[in-house]
């Protein structure tokens, strides 16, 4: 199980300075590019750190405790997009291989059972038996410590 923290008590680094208020993205987008700490988050849990992603590779992770889904999350330099790992299609796992949720040249996330196909930065099937479903986005921020999080409950 990955590790937990809550940013509630500091969270990792426990920084207490005044946080700056966060933009809010559009409900379909949840994505907050490379904000720099989990502030509005109410419950937040710590997927990884940035740099456990190769850039431009993809990993699964497990879902919260007791959930049967996982997360999947992309990185992209300093960015990381993070959704369910669940395809639209029939809400199976992508992957069929641990962390294989890319196609060859690594642009796009790939369903292994049917081969859907969806855009890394914001979820939505090309083509496919789900095209124009989009995976669940999963709202990511990344700290200044480099530690990823996303809502507790992302995956439930
Ligand atoms: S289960 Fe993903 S394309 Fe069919």
């Amino acid at each position: 199980m990955g590790r937990r923290a809550s940013p509630s008590k500091g969270g990792p680094g426990g920084a207490t300075s005044p946080l700056p208020t966060l933009p809010q993205a559009p409900a379909r987008l949840a994505f907050q590019p490379c904000l720099r700490h989990p502030a509005g988050m109410s419950d937040a849990r710590a997927l990884c750190r940035l740099d456990d992603i190769p850039d431009g590779k993809a990993r699964g992770f497990p879902g919260p405790e007791g959930s049967f889904i996982g997360l999947l999350a992309v990185r992209r330099g300093a960015r990381v997009f993070v959704y369910v790992n669940s395809c639209p299609h029939v809400g199976v796992a992508l992957e069929m291989m641990p962390d294989r949720f890319l196609d060859g040249p690594g642009r796009m996330i790939v369903c292994a059972v049917h081969g859907a196909r969806f855009r890394i930065e914001d979820g939505f099937c090309v083509s496919g038996p789900c095209a124009g479903d989009s995976l669940e986005a999963v709202e990511a921020r990344i700290d200044a410590d480099g530690t990823v999080w996303v809502p507790a409950d992302a995956g439930a």
